[in-house]
């Protein structure tokens, strides 16, 4: 077995769904270490370890705290910035909305106080900086190339009654943003793009979320410094994991686990297949189907990437493009003709009829993504040949309820508390760079996340 590198730290603190509050102690172990076993840290192609974070385990040593001084913002006078207490998860009620953006399934929660919040914790400061009144964000006026990503000065937002002022360390790059950047996924502009960052709370309405907590939430227009997002979106980030690690696993790690867990529910010894093995998803869709047991195939565009997929799980690499592989044959000959159970596309329309192709009898295709492009209208007969279950699944979907988005995280946090799964960054650029970042992850010359700071 390989042995990787820790970069975590010893001890995390772990909110799971289930338990009465988000917090609870693991013992410090050994074993509790992140280390992938299909990793060997000298073979790690264009990624990056995430530094150890060495903060103590409190609330209190994690705020990052500024000692300057801002105008307040006139939306946060009324706002609670005193109130810091530990939130029971299950505090959380359920109202369905309509979303005011394009996921169909996005629901709000609004959080009602229970006993357990009227207790203070001593461990966490009195005073928070003051909020400026402007922030830097990343605006898309117009949609098309990377070039229309605009660093501005902004109003920070000010949060409504069911929100929190989160201020972002972090925001996670994801394909998705290009889709909207170009109009793919239609959105009203000026746009500010993003949809996932790790921070810390600075202003509460109620203080159902307490001031200086770190969490982590996927929500529309994180290219920013401050962001204004529901209550009931945000999952406080384990002590032990830093705000960039939390940014850099949260929306792809949620998409990968759900992906496997429940829309493809693969089991041990099934074969399994994911597409762009060496991106985001795909780097650590390959360690969670080795986790659940699967025989894991991944195809990539370049032999590093194929390289980089093995050494985070896959059992054998493809090369999707520019290669002598028949990408069909080759699966056939290593499946011995059986086929795929289960097969994760982030890509598209250039991998779907050969997708068709490779499935195994009665096996999920999981078209999840449209790097290159949407997938055409299917015929619904082809999937009689094989009585495929094709799906097209959003993560959305499968965190709208508030105790799903819990259990998912909880299980998320705990795979990274356990030292099972790398969590691998291709590069932090400066928020004002996104123009960047969008230029390389189309490029196709990056592996696993992009992040941007948002300092
Ligand atoms: N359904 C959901 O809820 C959900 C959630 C998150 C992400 N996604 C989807 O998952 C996919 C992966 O997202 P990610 O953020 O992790 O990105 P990523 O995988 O890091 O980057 C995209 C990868 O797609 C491959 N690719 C194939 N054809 C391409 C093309 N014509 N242009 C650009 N890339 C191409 C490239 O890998 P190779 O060079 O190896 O081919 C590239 O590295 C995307 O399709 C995204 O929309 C879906």
């Amino acid at each position: 077995m390989l042995q990787g590198r820790n970069i975590l730290p010893t001890s995390m603190y772990a909110c799971l769904s289930g338990m009465n509050t988000f917090l609870r102690s693991r013992p410090p172990s050994a074993q509790s270490r992140i280390s992938n076993p299909y990793l060997r840290p000298e073979t790690r192609l264009a990624t990056r370890q995430i530094p150890r974070n060495n903060s103590s385990t409190s609330h209190q040593t994690s705020l990052p705290f500024r000692p300057r001084s801002y105008p307040v913002h006139p939306a946060i006078t009324n706002l609670q910035i005193q109130q810091f207490e530990v939130v029971p998860f299950t505090s959380c009620t359920a109202t369905a909305r309509p979303s005011p953006f394009c996921c169909p399934n996005d629901l709000l929660f609004p959080i009602t106080k229970s006993s357990a919040h009227q207790q203070s914790s001593p461990s966490i400061p009195a005073a928070m900086p003051p909020v400026p009144q402007t922030m830097k964000a990343i605006q898309v006026a117009q949609t098309g190339g990377p070039e229309v990503l605009q660093l501005k000065d902004v109003p920070v937002p000010a949060p409504s009654a069911a929100q929190v002022l989160v201020k972002n360390d972090f925001a996670g790059v994801n394909f998705i943003d290009t889709y909207f950047r170009t109009g793919l996924y239609p959105a009203s502009l000026p746009l500010t793009l993003g949809r996932e960052a790790a921070g810390t709370v600075v202003a509460s309405h109620d203080g159902s979320v307490p001031v200086g907590t770190r969490v982590v939430y996927m929500d529309q227009g994180t290219y920013a410094q401050y962001s204004a997002v529901d209550a009931s979106k945000v999952v406080p980030v384990p002590d032990g994991l830093s705000a960039e690690q939390a940014a850099a696993v949260y929306l792809q790690g949620l998409t990968a686990w759900t992906l496997v867990r429940e829309a493809a529910d693969v089991q041990p010894g099934q074969w399994a297949l994911v597409h762009a093995a060496a991106g985001g998803v795909g780097l650590l869709l390959v360690q969670m189907l080795r986790i659940v047991g699967a025989n894991v195939i991944g195809t990539a565009s370049t032999t590093d990437k194929c390289e980089l997929a093995r050494k985070n799980g896959a059992e054998w690499t493809i090369l999707s493009s520019g290669g002598d592989d028949d990408v069909v044959a080759r699966v056939k000959e290593i499946t011995g003709g059986h086929g795929i159970d289960a097969i994760f596309d982030g890509v598209g329309k250039a991998t779907f009829d050969a997708d068709l192709e490779m499935i195994a009898p009665k096996g999920h295709l999981v078209s999840f993504g449209n790097a290159s492009g949407v997938v055409p209208p299917v015929n619904i007969l082809r999937l009689g040949a094989k009585n495929v279950k094709l799906m097209r699944p959003v993560l959305n979907g499968y965190i709208a309820e508030r105790q799903d988005l819990e259990k998912y995280a909880g299980e998320l946090f705990e795979l990274v508390a356990s030292g099972k799964l790398n969590i691998a960054v291709h590069d932090v650029y400066p928020l004002s760079q996104a123009a960047r970042a969008h230029v390389d992850i189309e490029s196709r010359k990056t592996t696993g996340k992009l992040l941007l700071s948002c300092e």
